[in-house]
């Protein structure tokens, strides 16, 4: 049985239905106000419950043989990013789990100060890796799935906006490619106890993204290209009267003022690991984005 959190989540449904489709039996982990219709369907067992109640992750547990942690957290890292996932490794240990794959982030590793979420990762995985448990570790840069709702306001309107320097570079992942990573570590030896950053096979610049945009509907693209000045300005104001969210936005200026990409080794070394060729981010939203 595969305990899999976040399973209403963009990687989460995705990891469900690859495990259903090879029918392995899959606990989906989701809130009452998710929407886990389509995981019912494909068979999944539907756990109700909220990653912030111990009692809940204690239940969800009992019986499983893998763990995919894949959810998020909105506001809340410490709650969910950080102290959801060392339950569920203080469970996985003591309930003698066979693997622990967690979904983390491309830089978890650099120190930033001012990102609760990219904090909250780092710490977990160390305890995941001084936890004794098989473990993989994916540490993804931003998720192709993420722009579906952007790629369709630009076909709507024309309009592409992107915050801060245009000439950052990213690797955006394959949604899909992401889960099957997820779900294949458990059965890849190569997998196994490994850190793995995950990109996309090919390195773009942000202002690439609205040019991929422009192809795929045909339409050129209208930038608009505040700097991020302009969110430092909305922090200031929104601490004066709500410090949580203020300190929540310091993950997503993180995220903007950064370069997030895999260097070409690292992605061959995903191909080998994984044995398949990693889809480029024009070719995710074609699959996905109705023309
Ligand atoms: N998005 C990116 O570009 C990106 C990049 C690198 C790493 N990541 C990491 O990838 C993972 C998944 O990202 P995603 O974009 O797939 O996230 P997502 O679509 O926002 O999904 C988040 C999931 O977490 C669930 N969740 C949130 N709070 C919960 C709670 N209190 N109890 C139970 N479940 C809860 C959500 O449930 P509901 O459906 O009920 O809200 C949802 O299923 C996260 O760990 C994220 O940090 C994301």
């Amino acid at each position: 049985m595969f305990l899999v959190t976040g399973a209403s989540g963009g990687i989460g449904r995705r990891v469900v239905r690859l495990l259903r489709e090879k029918d392995a039996k899959v606990r989906a982990f989701v809130r009452l106000t998710a929407r886990y219709g389509e995981l019912e369907s494909r068979g999944a067992d539907i756990f109700i419950g909220d990653l912030r109640e111990l009692h809940d992750i204690h239940k969800a547990c009992q019986g499983v043989q893998y763990i995919i942690s894949t959810h998020g957290s909105a506001s809340d890292a410490l709650a969910l990013d950080y102290r959801a996932n060392i339950e569920l490794i203080d469970q996985a240990k003591a309930l003698e789990v066979e693997h622990f794959v967690f979904i983390s982030v491309l830089g978890s590793d650099r120190g930033y100060e001012d990102a609760p979420v990219f904090k909250a990762k780092w710490a977990v995985e160390r305890y995941l890796e001084a936890s004794g448990l098989n473990y993989t570790i994916l540490r993804p840069t931003g998720l192709a799935s993420n722009l579906v709702p952007l790629a369709e306001r630009f076909r709507d309107t024309g309009i592409y906006l992107l915050i801060g320097d245009s000439k950052n570079r990213t690797s955006i992942i394959s949604t899909d490619d992401l889960a099957r990573m997820a779900v294949d570590s458990v059965d890849i030896a190569g997998a196994r106890n490994q850190i793995l950053p995950v990109g996309g096979p090919s390195i773009l610049i942000r202002e690439d993204i609205p040019k991929i945009f422009g192809r795929i509907f045909n339409k050129e693209p209208i930038v608009i290209n505040p700097p991020l000045l302009a969110v430092d300005g909305l922090r200031g104001a929104l601490g004066l009267f709500n410090p949580e969210a203020q300190k929540a936005l310091g993950t997503f200026r993180t995220l903007l003022a950064n370069e997030f990409f895999c260097k070409t080794e690292e992605i061959v070394r995903l191909e080998q690991i994984f044995q398949f060729k990693l889809e480029t981010l024009e070719s995710f939203l074609r699959r996905y984005v109705a023309v």
